[in-house]
């Protein structure tokens, strides 16, 4: 299998060399993205791909990821703040025309979609969000394996800082989780020669026949 191969080419680069990765690269990496399963289908997050170097030199200040100015994208995932009534119905309005369907077909899933969001807490609707933003994250790092372009997923950086630059808030959303992508530095990245740590399927996996 292909992707294994992949999987084990792939790393969290540190670091990056000053190397672009062309358009039709980066958006095969954001179709991908798109095409990844989120629950109950609706998507619930937004994608933000950054090249402008000042914007990420002022999303770089004070985090120990030099990635996040130094490589050649930076995406953000950016979950909702909360799953409106409106978001539903739009979205689900979405579907039964790309599906062909006559307009109220979906009314019954639209409505327990509506019910069991507006009965969450703000809480609740953020952090499934963010869970389906990172199968998204997921879907990115193996795309980005298959096309040899390099990826760093990352946590550690300033949340309210990135909701602020890129006015986040003020479109309902959050950042959950970013991911850099370029080339990797071979010589000057401590990371790209050493041996992938895994445990033993033994260790990780249960079979329950
Ligand atoms: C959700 C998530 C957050 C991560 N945050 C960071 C981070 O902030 N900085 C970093 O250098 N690596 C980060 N990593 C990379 C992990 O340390 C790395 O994936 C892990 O050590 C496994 O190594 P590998 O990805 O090189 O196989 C993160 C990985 C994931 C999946």
């Amino acid at each position: 299998m292909e992707l294994i191969k992949n999987l084990e080419w792939r790393y969290a680069a540190k670091k990056y060399l000053d190397k672009v990765v062309d358009d039709a690269t980066i958006n095969q990496i954001v179709e991908a993205i798109n095409l990844s399963a989120s629950s109950c289908g609706i998507q619930p997050y937004r994608l933000f791909v950054i090249s402008n170097p000042e914007i990420r030199k002022s999303l770089a200040e004070g985090s120990f990821n030099t990635q996040i100015e130094h490589s050649s994208h930076l995406l953000v995932f950016a979950g909702m703040n909360r799953i409106t009534s409106d978001y539903i119905t739009t979205y689900v309005a979405m579907m039964e025309q790309q599906r062909n369907m006559e307009s109220g077909t979906l009314k019954g899933f639209e409505d327990t979609l509506i019910t069991h969001f507006s009965t969450q807490t703000a809480e609740q609707n953020s952090v499934w969000s963010d869970k389906q933003a990172y199968i998204g994250l997921g879907t990115a790092l193996i795309a980005a394996a298959e096309l040899k372009v390099d990826a760093t997923p990352m946590e550690g950086f300033d949340p309210a800082k990135f909701d602020k630059i890129l006015g986040l808030t003020e479109k309902g959303l959050h950042s959950s989780v970013i991911l850099s992508l370029g080339y990797r530095d071979a010589e000057n990245d401590y990371l790209a020669a050493m041996k992938k740590t895994r445990l033993s399927l033994d260790e990780f996996l249960f079979y329950i026949k």
